[in-house]
């Protein structure tokens, strides 16, 4: 593989671990961060540590930022002579941020002469550069193409989601909320266990046996959305009546234990929006969420 040169902008847990990868694929690594010490950790690994965001953006093929969020991004790249620096280069941006953040940044590349990727990491530092560790990019397609091979050193699933430059966080958003609607009812069916006196082991080792119903319920009210198919039919796994019933169950359980009914009570104020609708299937939850 040709060796780059890339300048990381930003030397924090993922910047670091982003440093450390492209190294490994034997690229040269120079490194900016705003508190120098983190940046100088990295250079008895052979990365080079630059002064200024403008010295390490100088003399690279290609520009990879990963700061806490936008805003630091933009603060960083309007230093004095950065943008100057960039002009014709690519610029990768993978700090976690909103699509209108991604749109943002993209206006202000565009006015500068600079070629954008954004970029989101799905995956925590220790992932990175292995085969299975995922990262999202969006923009245009031909600069996503000439530089597959270099940002694939930080994972073996780098995907292009589209050209759309805000695709990329949108879709990251998109898995996140999933992420965190599982994390929360994990964390309220502990307190459920508990307050029961049921062992949390066997709750972990029971929610490992179910997680193939669990994929194959979100798999297919993924695709009833897509096809817009709301209505009751042979193939339903479950009523709105059916799981609206089991909605209420779990509100009464965690009410009497005294528990917080954040998400008891966020489920049964969707399901009520469904009144009349008992006979269709669950997926048809999708309408009552998507407008407030
Ligand atoms: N860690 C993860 O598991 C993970 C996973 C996916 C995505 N991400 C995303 O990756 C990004 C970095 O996360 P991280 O875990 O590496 O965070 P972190 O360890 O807190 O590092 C944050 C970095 O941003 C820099 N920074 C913050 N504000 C700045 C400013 N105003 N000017 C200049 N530099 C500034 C920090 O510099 P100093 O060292 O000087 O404070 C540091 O280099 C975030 O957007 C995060 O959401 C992280």
């Amino acid at each position: 593989m040709t060796k780059r040169h890339i300048a990381l902008l930003g030397a924090g847990r993922m910047g670091s671990a982003l440093a450390l990868a492209f190294l490994a694929r034997g690229h040269a690594v120079t490194i900016w961060n705003r508190t120098p010490e983190k940046a100088r950790a990295l250079a008895p690994k052979g990365v080079r540590v630059a002064q200024a965001p403008r010295d390490a953006v100088m003399g690279a093929d290609v520009v990879v930022a990963n700061l806490s969020d936008y805003t630091a991004t933009e603060e960083v790249l309007g230093a004095p002579g950065v943008s100057e620096a960039l002009r014709d280069k690519a610029l990768v941006q993978l700090a976690t941020g909103s699509p209108r953040q991604a749109r943002q940044l993209d206006r202000w590349a565009r006015e500068n002469g600079i070629r954008y990727l954004d970029g989101a990491i799905m995956a925590t530092p220790s992932f990175i550069g292995q085969p299975h560790c995922t990262l999202l990019y969006s923009g245009e397609s031909p600069l996503f193409e000439a530089e597959r091979a270099l940002l694939s050193a930080l994972g073996g699933n780098t995907t292009h989601v589209g050209a759309d430059i805000g695709h990329a966080n949108a879709l990251d958003a998109a898995i996140l909320i999933v992420l965190w609607g599982t994390l929360f009812g994990t964390w309220h069916a502990a307190a459920l266990c508990e307050a029961e006196g049921f062992p949390l082991d066997a709750l972990g080792s029971s929610l490992g046996a179910v997680m193939p119903v669990l994929a194959e319920s979100v798999r297919d009210s993924v695709a009833r959305i897509a096809e817009r198919r709301f209505a009751g039919d042979e193939q339903t796994m479950a009523t709105v009546a059916t799981c609206h019933a089991s909605v209420r169950l779990l509100h009464e359980i965690s009410r009497e234990h005294g528990l917080h009914l954040g998400l008891p009570d966020a489920l049964e104020n969707v399901f009520e929006r469904l009144r009349g609708r008992s006979g269709d299937d669950v997926a048809a939850v999708f309408q009552a969420v998507r407008r407030a």
